[in-house]
């Protein structure tokens, strides 16, 4: 309590602005099964860190009655906080005042913020829950939405930039997420459209809903804008939280080390039989993943979408990893189009950020077909070669069973700056597999052959024999050493520590021109 006036005052305000829309617009708001902004950043953020910018600021406008509605803050809440001790800046649209839609000081918050941010080397979270452009605001409002994306185009590999998408995201506002590293969405309460259902049915006739159109499930399964889906706004906030344990402040630190009481000397028996005895026979890639990392954890990036690759992060002897599978489970972990871009956008991530990239590989090709071909699998194959070429952070790989082909180059190779490349003793590394070569480099005399199928069999056989090991390879140096795979992790850990001081560049450039 206090006498003074001014501070009374002053107190006053504050409540006033942190009100928002006031008390009618957060019940309607709670109604919707949606927190407002304030109750989400209690929630992100560790207790007590938030400190609040500009909770004065108000709207300059006064046409179409806005002069009436003039509330303090904005429709954006804006300000640094912790998350497990570590600064972090973030904004928080508050759909309680104007339907948190963005108009000229909304925007000159965010920013404030992001400028901040950048000079200050912080990640920045942005959860968004807004109806877009302030209509009233016209004109203005459009360039409010240009000075963020240039802030996130500027801020993109100098600090971490994560989207949580909260509740309505339409037009050129989704372009500000999409600018970002990662994307989060709660499933069936928040979307993201460049158009929506109405202007949808009018030019195209689709009649379609809101969720159908731009829902969390269709953008992490099938657009891949999503990065994470979750299934409440608390676990969208705590996997967030999570996501950050993960990355450095700034592209200047290293990750995080944090201790792990996970031996990283533990040998891991079962990896041993992991690959079944038939090459044609799937397993599950992510058992491997399990099995090597610290403690059996592994946060998984675009968990629903491209499953044929697998990509996520984890910890090996505490330190930070960014990891890269083919997965065998799933269409033979083939590369096609979603798979090379997913994986191509996840390396670049680690290459920014100092994060060291572990391959696992076990891909038999390029998908076939005139859907791939047509769809570009030429462009979108080099945007993940690019993406390997070009990345300096220690490249670990480990080739658990096939390499073949283009695929083969690839996958973190060795002549692509693979720092090291490991095979365990079931890989198969060769130009093609068996089946294929056979066909073609014999295809005279499998026509000529009194028995073809037994005079075919045979020679897959000789060629499984004489290529389909990792020992060419190895004997060419392209693969380091065939290791046992109970010995993955312990190898990996002391690979990782062997490059902590890994210095490697590109040629000096205004930046690379990656086939898009
Ligand atoms: C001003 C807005 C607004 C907007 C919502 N409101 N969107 N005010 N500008 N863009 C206001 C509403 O008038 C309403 O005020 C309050 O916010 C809550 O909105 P409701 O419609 O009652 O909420 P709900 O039923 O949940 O619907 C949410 C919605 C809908 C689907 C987002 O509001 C909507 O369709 N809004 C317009 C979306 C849109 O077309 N935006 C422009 C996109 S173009 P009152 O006082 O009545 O409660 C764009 C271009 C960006 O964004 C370009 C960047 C390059």
């Amino acid at each position: 309590m206090t006498d003074n006036p001014k501070i009374q005052q002053l107190r006053e305000l504050k409540r006033q602005s942190r009100l928002g829309g006031g008390e009618a617009r957060i019940e309607t708001q709670h109604k919707k099964g949606r927190l407002t902004a304030r109750e989400r950043l209690d929630l992100l953020l560790d207790k007590g860190s938030f400190r609040e910018l500009d909770p004065f600021i108000i709207h300059r406008t006064t046409d179409f009655g806005l002069d009436k509605q003039k509330i303090m803050s904005d429709s954006v809440v804006t300000g640094w906080g912790t998350i497990d001790g570590r600064l972090i800046y973030v904004f928080s649209q508050d759909f309680t005042v104007l339907g948190g839609s963005l108009g000229e000081v909304h925007a000159e918050k965010v920013v404030k913020l992001m400028d901040m941010a950048i000079k200050n080397g912080a990640p920045v979270i942005g959860l968004n829950d807004s109806g877009g452009a302030r209509i009233q605001e016209g004109v203005v409002s459009l360039g409010g939405y240009a000075d963020i994306f240039l802030r996130n185009t500027l801020a993109s590999g100098v600090i971490p930039q994560i989207s949580a998408i909260m509740g309505p995201c339409a037009g050129g506002a989704v372009y500000s997420p999409a600018l970002t590293d990662f994307i989060f969405m709660v499933r069936n309460s928040s979307y993201m459209f460049v158009t929506g259902p109405d202007v949808v049915k009018t030019v195209t006739n689709e009649i379609v809903s809101f969720e159908d159109l731009g829902g969390a499930s269709v953008h992490s399964e099938t657009s891949g804008i999503c990065h994470i889906a979750a299934d409440s706004e608390a676990d969208t906030l705590f996997l967030i939280r999570k996501l950050l344990g993960y990355l450095p402040q700034n592209n200047m630190e290293d990750p995080p080390f944090v201790d792990t009481d996970d031996d990283p000397l533990r040998r891991d028996d079962e990896l041993d039989s992991i690959i079944p005895d038939d090459p044609s026979k799937p397993y599950d890639i992510k058992d491997v993943i399990l099995h090597v990392m610290d403690n059996g954890e592994f946060f998984e990036i675009h968990k629903n979408y491209a499953m044929n690759i697998v990509v996520g992060f984890a910890r090996l002897g505490g330190h930070s990893v960014g990891i890269v599978a083919n997965q065998p489970a799933v269409l033979a972990g083939v590369l096609d189009i979603e798979s090379s871009e997913k994986a191509g956008r996840f390396i670049r991530f680690c290459d920014s950020f100092n994060i060291p990239v572990i391959t696992f590989e076990d891909v038999p090709g390029f998908l076939p077909g005139t859907v791939q071909e047509h769809g570009g699998i030429i462009r979108s194959g080099a945007k993940l070669l690019y993406a390997y070429c070009e990345a300096t952070v220690p490249k670990l790989t480990v080739v658990t069973r096939k390499a073949y082909g283009g695929a083969y180059d690839v996958m973190s190779s060795k002549h692509i700056r693979g720092d090291l490349n490991l095979a365990w003793p079931t890989a198969e590394i060769a130009v093609m597999g068996p089946d294929g070569a056979v066909n073609i480099i014999f295809r005279r005399e499998l026509a000529n052959a009194d028995d073809p199928v037994a005079r075919k069999a045979e020679l897959v056989e000789e060629y499984r024999e004489k290529f389909a090991n990792p020992y060419v390879a190895a004997s060419r140096g392209f693969i380091d050493d065939v290791i046992e795979p109970r010995d993955t992790r312990p190898r990996l850990i002391n690979a990782l520590e062997m490059l902590s001081n890994k210095r490697d560049s590109n040629p000096p450039k205004k930046h690379g021109n990656i086939p898009l």
